[in-house]
């Protein structure tokens, strides 16, 4: 892989960031994008915009027919068994809140529980709180290890017969821990229970086949895939789209409308209401388009590289401890730097240029289990490079000599 080539396709990379260069260590909360992407949304919107999937002029079929060609590109990217199976949510919350509405709604009582891990984003835990209010369900959590891992074993020990669904992240946006999804879904699947995959870190990151992993519901976020903001998808098995209510009423998503009763469109127009985000999902496609072309193998062994380097720098540099050791391990590293407050690294990294997130990343149940407020964290991305990892470490030295650490 050419990543110097790779970078010349982001063309926020072309400019300075307060006089430096950019060593962007963030994209596990959103990725740069490629100006495919943004060309394609400045393309359509010029030269082709309509609405989709209402009129029947030009404009509006070839509009809808780009649309749908997202959708197939998605069911090919992830390999989805059905083009159907693929719902455009406007991000990897919406496909959650969607299943835990309409999931809640149909299926779940009074003392259910849904459990999900220690590992979670809030996204993938505040939703499912609405029906532990509105249905007094019950919430129960899968521990994470000193790893920072949450095992099979851990899941396993915590399944009830109470348990209606079980809800994972794929990749840990803290500890970077790859979950055994596949074997978590046997698992579940052989006790009845579904499997709602958080896939946000996992899609950008790691080779989909979602007929191999066998999920029911996986949620995707566009914009950490080098694509626009406002589009995710929610993939779930078309068993389940027939079987769930509709999340939202409005238009796209009927068959017929009667003062005395309504019913609902085929699929996947049951579960897109209103206008969607047209634009982003056609430019989405150029997303996949873009990982494709490099190829999620050649990502995963590049980003493996970087992780590897970093993980022995920064584990080399005194006074930085790295939160979690997990066996497999995305490009994520999480740290902290004994008495100096994640912020101020992260702002003083700033200063060079380094790019990187500081806070509980939307993690409070899994900072409250480290005893941490805080971490600060650098997330790969495709562009990176072992240059950006020498001068994070370089940069984390300057801010320590700030703070008179040795
Ligand atoms: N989930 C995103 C992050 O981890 C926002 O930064």
């Amino acid at each position: 892989m050419n990543i110097d080539q790779i970078k010349k396709e982001f063309p926020i990379f072309d400019n300075k960031v307060q006089n430096n260069d950019l060593v962007y260590l963030d994209s596990a909360n959103s990725s740069q994008k490629p100006r495919i992407v943004i060309d394609r949304i400045y393309d359509f919107y010029s030269k082709e915009f309509s609405n989709v999937g209402r009129s029947v002029h030009y404009l509006a079929v070839a509009a809808t027919n780009l649309y749908e060609q997202t959708r197939t590109s998605v069911q090919k990217y992830i390999n989805a068994s059905d083009k159907n199976e693929i719902v455009f949510t406007k991000g990897a919350t919406e496909a959650i809140n969607l299943v835990a509405n309409t999931f809640g709604q149909k299926y779940l009582d009074e003392g259910d529980e849904v459990l999900i891990t220690e590992l979670e984003h809030h996204s993938n835990y505040v939703p499912w709180h609405f029906l532990r209010k509105s249905k007094k369900i019950n919430i129960e959590f899968a521990e994470v290890n000193d790893q920072g891992e949450v095992t099979l074993e851990e899941i396993k020990k915590k399944i009830t017969d109470r348990t209606k669904i079980i809800c994972v992240t794929h990749l840990s946006n803290v500890t970077g821990a790859i979950l055994p999804i596949k074997e978590i879904v046997n698992f579940a699947h052989s006790k009845g229970i579904p499997v709602l995959v958080d896939g946000c870190q996992g899609a950008p990151h790691l080779k989909l086949d979602m007929q191999d992993l066998d999920c029911d519901f996986y949620a995707i976020s566009g914009h950490k895939m080098y694509g626009p903001t406002g589009i995710g998808v929610l993939y779930a098995k078309k068993k389940w789209l027939e079987d769930l209510p509709p999340y939202q009423g409005g238009g796209g998503m009927i068959r017929e409308v009667k003062k005395k009763g309504i019913s609902y469109g085929e699929l996947p127009n049951k579960y897109e209401a209103g206008t969607m985000a047209t634009a982003q999902v056609i430019a989405f496609n150029e997303s996949i388009k873009f990982l494709e072309k490099i190829g999620i193998e050649n990502i995963e062994k590049h980003e493996k590289e970087l992780l590897d380097y970093a993980v022995e720098l920064l584990g080399k540099n005194n006074s930085v401890n790295i939160i979690g050791n997990p066996k497999n391990k995305g490009g994520v590293i999480s740290f902290t730097i004994e008495g100096i407050h994640p912020h101020d690294i992260a702002t003083i990294l700033d200063e060079d240029g380094v790019a990187i997130r500081a806070g509980h990343h939307c993690c409070q149940i899994l900072h409250e289990k480290l005893g941490l407020p805080a971490t600060a964290r650098a997330s790969f991305g495709v562009y990176n490079t072992i240059d950006d990892i020498d001068q994070l470490n370089k940069s984390i030295n300057n801010c320590k000599k700030i703070f008179n650490l040795k």
